[in-house]
């Protein structure tokens, strides 16, 4: 049996002070975005990318929002980088409560001209990468057992079919979503609750040069409800809602961000 909320459980629902998060793909427009959300509302952060000099200048700028912040370079595809990094991350956080799989890589191409090395490596990064994360953290996660929060990006690229060249990325995306509902199954009763975000086009370094071009803007913009693209920041409520009590029954669940996308 659950236990039942107190009135004060139900004011805090959405609180997510003193929660620790790794956030892969710390340094990217989504995840940069996410962790400053994440630390403003009082989360101490493990942030994982590629590049040290991006982690160490992220690291000051959420270091002076008063919360711990440390930061791992690593490859999310080696087992072995990210096993180092969990480890590292409880010898000095004690914990991890959220694990939100922010990196990951876009690729377009149409199959009958596309280079199979370059489909291998967006699995490798999207799924593989994710998969390997999800892994490592959930093993750390169950021997805390405690209520953890699993956060994988998934994209409306992953639920339909498109002319645009997405064998690619949309499998890569549609598999993270499958990975996303098997991993709430294994995990459920150990208190792991294991959801996706799926966002439609939105501003990031990634898709500036398409959407600051009025013509290739126009087609992707025609798709969304909403008439516009998200910013990264529109993502941080979706966020927080999954990381913290407010979602403590929702697991296995993809959660567009779109605009309406996903609607029609
Ligand atoms: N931008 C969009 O319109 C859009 C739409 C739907 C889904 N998404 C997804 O959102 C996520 C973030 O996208 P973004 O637009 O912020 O992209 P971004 O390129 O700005 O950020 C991605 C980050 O992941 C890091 N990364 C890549 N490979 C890595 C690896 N092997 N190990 C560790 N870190 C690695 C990069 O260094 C980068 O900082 C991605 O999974 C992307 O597929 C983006």
């Amino acid at each position: 049996m659950r236990n039942k909320k107190s009135d004060a459980d139900l004011k805090n629902l959405f609180d997510i002070s003193g929660k620790t998060a790794l956030v892969t793909g710390a340094c990217g427009g989504l995840g940069a975005a996410v962790c400053r959300g994440l630390a403003l509302n009082g989360a101490n952060l493990v942030l994982c990318d590629m590049n040290q000099a991006s982690l160490d200048q992220l690291a000051e700028e959420l270091r002076k929002l008063g919360v711990k912040v440390i930061t791992a370079a690593c490859d999310i595809t080696s087992e072995e980088s990210v096993d180092a990094m969990v480890a590292e991350a409880m010898k000095e956080m004690g914990k991890i409560d959220v694990l939100f799989n922010g990196a990951g890589v876009a690729h377009r191409e149409l199959l009958v001209t596309m280079d199979i090395a370059a489909w291998q490596r967006v699995m490798d990064i999207n799924v593989k990468g994710t998969l390997i994360c999800c892994k490592s953290v959930a093993k750390a996660m169950i021997a805390l057992n405690k209520p953890c929060s699993i956060i994988n990006i998934g994209s409306v690229r992953g639920f339909n079919g498109h002319e645009g060249g997405y064998t690619g990325y949309g499998t890569s995306k549609a598999a993270v979503h499958y990975m996303t509902k098997t991993l709430a199954f294994e995990w459920g009763k150990q208190n792991i609750r294991v959801n996706s975000i799926a966002p439609c086009v939105f501003w990031s370094p990634l898709t500036e040069p398409i959407l600051a071009d009025p013509k290739s803007a126009a087609g992707y913009l025609a798709r969304i409800p909403m008439g516009a693209a998200p910013e990264p920041e529109d993502f941080v409520g979706p966020t927080i809602f999954l990381a913290s009590e407010a979602s403590c029954f929702v697991t296995g669940h993809i959660l567009s961000v779109d605009g309406g996308t996903v609607a029609g």
